[in-house]
């Protein structure tokens, strides 16, 4: 997957985006008529792409994230609390071999995100207990053998109200429309794009202050990939790049503030927001989820 050494005619627009001819700008640089574009998005973006064995090992920590997701699936009710969650996805990642990446991470205190109803992303497990009715987000990554798998689902418990189920089914469609414009040749503004033009026809809104992010070798790597955008604007995508899809969209308007605690991100006007998160793969043709569900 990894792309070495793609030919570039002398004539082409060079692939380092300035916009010249390849034989005005790069061409000569290393002296081949060849160029590696691996070279190119890590030192113009600081993307690093993934080769198949690489991707064997993210693959593999995404089995394990969505496994994690079914356990808490099978698990989640009313009247648990989010720490019950927080230790239910430790134990199973430990037992497995695994770490959970949010754990420590910038001072993160818990092994899982747990955002209940209002909470957009970050919400750290704790006593606050689950009601019948709520909307859950539970965001899981794993670190095996060295690969970072990022995914996150957010469920409806018990008997739901119409605006749960909107802003649930919404969020849903707008990562499988997101997922959806992953294809070398497209860019990361047509992500945004699709995500934005659904979830805003819908009368919602989209969360600007968090996005998705190259992932792999480590939890937040290059690219941002925001769920807000213009086609055709930004990064062109190109094979082995892994990067996350994550859109949060809220019931009412966009605009967040952060809690106390310095983590847990809520709606200002307290709207309902929900998430849902997968780790894709550009492949030649067009894109592979590494953490696979159905949308
Ligand atoms: N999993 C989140 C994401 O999708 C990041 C959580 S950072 C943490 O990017 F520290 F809160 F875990
Ligand atoms: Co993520
Ligand atoms: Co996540």
């Amino acid at each position: 997957m990894k792309t070495k050494s793609v030919k570039v005619g002398r004539n082409d627009p060079c692939p380092c985006g300035s916009g010249l001819k390849y034989k005005k700008c790069c061409l000569g640089k290393n002296g081949k008529e060849t160029i590696d574009l691996e070279d190119v998005y890590a030192e113009k973006y600081g993307i690093r792409l993934k080769n198949l064995q690489d991707i064997e090992g993210i693959r593999r920590a995404g089995r394990l994230v969505l496994d994690t997701l079914d356990l808490v699936e099978t698990k989640i009710k009313p009247g648990m609390t989010t720490d019950e969650i927080n230790t239910l996805v430790h134990e199973f990642t430990i037992k497995k071999g695994a770490t959970p990446a949010p754990l420590n991470y910038r001072g993160f205190p818990k092994s899982v995100c747990v955002s209940v109803n209002e909470v957009v992303c970050h919400g750290i497990p704790g006593g606050r207990k689950l009601n019948d009715g709520d909307i859950v987000n539970v965001d899981i990554t794993s670190i095996l053998n060295g690969y970072f798998a990022d995914a996150n689902k957010t469920f409806l418990l018990g008997t739901s109200g119409p605006e749960a189920r909107k802003i649930v089914n919404v969020t849903k469609e707008c990562l499988k429309r997101g997922i959806s414009m992953v294809k070398p040749g497209n860019t990361i503004g047509d992500i945004g794009w699709a995500i934005q033009d659904f979830a805003e026809g819908k009368g919602c809104s989209v969360v600007r202050e968090f996005v998705g992010h190259g992932v792999g070798f480590e939890f937040h790597e290059s690219p941002q990939v925001p769920h807000f955008g213009q086609k055709g604007q930004g990064i062109q995508l190109i094979p082995g790049m892994v990067f996350t899809v994550e859109p949060m969209i809220n019931l009412g308007n966009k605009e967040l503030r952060i809690l106390e605690d310095n983590w847990t991100a809520v709606t200002k006007d307290g709207s309902l927001s929900a998430q849902f998160e997968q780790t894709v793969l550009v492949t030649n043709n067009g894109y592979e989820s590494l953490t696979p569900y159905d949308l």
